[in-house]
This record gives structure tokens, C-alpha cells and sequence, in this order.
């Protein structure tokens, strides 16, 4: 039978990954976080203090990492060379230095082909910027999910009390504003809406609004 490809795009924190995960659980897909790939890209180069800037450096680093998924409750697990990431990846200094890197051209050819492979596989949710109109472009399912920045930025401030971290919501929806803004004029693959991407916009919808909603367009389309 067919894989089926459901690909969920758009801007930073609107609730891609907890909507994919739930979505890809009930379908009994397997989820690929592709942000948590860049993510661990960033967190990588950090650590071999390698500048975010060296592309060449970097891209030879990537080829000698491994970077893996493992099932996990509330999120899954996130593996650099089999050690786990699964926290260290949402870092704030992570979380503000992943455009830099996702920006490098041959980065994004490497974690191209490594999402198509885990796609080759199985059914599969996808979430990220590029995946319907770049990693995915035949994807069945394209959603592209939105909220309002005031929105975003209030639901990233209460995920991070919750860790313990205190930046203030102002900082936050700035922070967000930067990164929309990097990851959408980037010259390669930006986050922009695929032409056949079923927009979804979830401001005033609750996760299992929106796990509803989705559920609904792929149930319509396969
Ligand atoms: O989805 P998440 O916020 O974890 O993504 C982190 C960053 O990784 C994004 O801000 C973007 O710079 C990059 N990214 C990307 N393409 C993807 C997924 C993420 O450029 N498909």
C-alpha cells in the first residue's frame, strides 16, 4: 500500500510538533521533527565551538554525526551520536542561533536527504518550514498552521516557566518576530506556504481543536 505524507508547516512556536506528534500517534504514522534535526546541527557546531557561520566546517561535522529519534512521552527522544539532546536542543541560546545554521545551504541538502530516507520508510507526519515545498513536495496532506505572534509568543512564555526559564513574553515575541523573519528571507528553501498547503490558523483553538481539525483534512484527502 501507499505512505501516506502528511507535511505541517509554519512559523516558530504554533504548535507544530505537539500537533504532529498527536496527529502521527493516532494515525499510526511515525513523527520527523526536522526542526530538532537543525536544532542538533546548532547544539553540535556549539560544542566543537565551530562557528555558525563555517559551512564547511560544519557540513564535515555533519557527516560524522548521527543524529536519531527515539518514541518518547510527552516528546520524543533525541539522539547526537547516541547521546541524548532531547533537552539541550530547546535551549534558549539554541533556540535563537538555529536560523544561522539552517541557512547553510549544504545543511540543508544533508537533512534533506537524510527527511527523505525516514519518509522512504513508512507513513509519516513531517513538521517544519521546507517540507511541503521542499523535502515533501508530493506530500497528500499539506497544513500550513499559524497563530498570531501575541499568541505564539504567550505559549512559548508558559512552556518555559514550566522548564523553569524566566525570559520575559516581550523578549520572547521578539525573539520570534527574528526568527520568523531569518527563516523566511533565507535564500534557500524558506518557510513560506506551499501553493496546495491547507492554511490553519489556531489562534483561539486548543491542541485538541486543532489535532481535530487536521485530522478532518486527512481524512478527506486519503
Ligand atoms: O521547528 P523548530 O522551531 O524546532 O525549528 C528550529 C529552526 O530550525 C527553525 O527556526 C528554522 O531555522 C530551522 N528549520 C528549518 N527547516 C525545517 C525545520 C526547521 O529551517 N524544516
Amino acid at each position: 500500500k501507499q505512505n501516506i505524507q502528511v507535511a505541517i508547516d509554519g512559523p516558530a512556536s504554533a504548535g507544530k510538533s505537539t500537533v504532529a506528534k498527536l496527529v502521527a500517534t493516532s494515525f499510526g504514522y511515525i513523527y520527523c521533527d526536522t526542526g530538532a534535526m537543525y536544532r542538533a546541527v546548532t547544539l553540535q557546531a556549539m560544542h566543537n565551538k565551530i562557528a555558525l557561520t563555517d559551512e564547511s566546517k560544519i557540513l564535515t561535522m555533519l557527516k560524522q554525526t548521527k543524529i536519531s529519534f527515539k518514541p518518547g512521552e510527552p516528546v520524543q527522544h533525541v539522539f547526537v551520536n547516541d547521546s541524548e539532546v532531547t533537552e539541550d536542543i530547546r535551549q534558549p541560546k539554541i533556540t535563537n542561533s538555529v536560523s544561522t545554521v539552517a541557512s547553510l545551504p549544504s545543511i540543508r541538502t544533508e537533512l534533506v536527504e537524510r527527511q527523505r530516507e525516514i519518509a522512504a520508510k513508512s507513513s509519516i507526519v513531517m513538521d517544519g518550514r521546507d517540507i511541503g515545498t521542499a523535502v515533501l513536495p508530493n506530500a497528500q496532506v499539506k497544513i500550513f498552521l499559524i497563530a498570531s505572534v501575541d499568541e505564539r509568543a504567550e505559549r512559548r512564555y508558559k512552556e518555559n516557566i514550566a522548564k523553569g526559564i524566566n525570559t520575559p513574553l516581550s523578549q520572547l515575541k521578539d525573539e520570534i518576530e527574528t526568527r520568523d523573519r531569518k527563516d523566511s528571507t533565507r535564500k534557500t528553501s524558506p518557510l513560506t506556504k506551499a501553493g496546495d498547503a491547507i492554511e490553519v490558523d489556531t489562534t483561539s483553538m486548543t491542541i485538541e481543536q486543532v489535532v481535530k481539525e487536521i485530522t478532518k483534512i486527512i481524512n478527506l484527502k486519503i
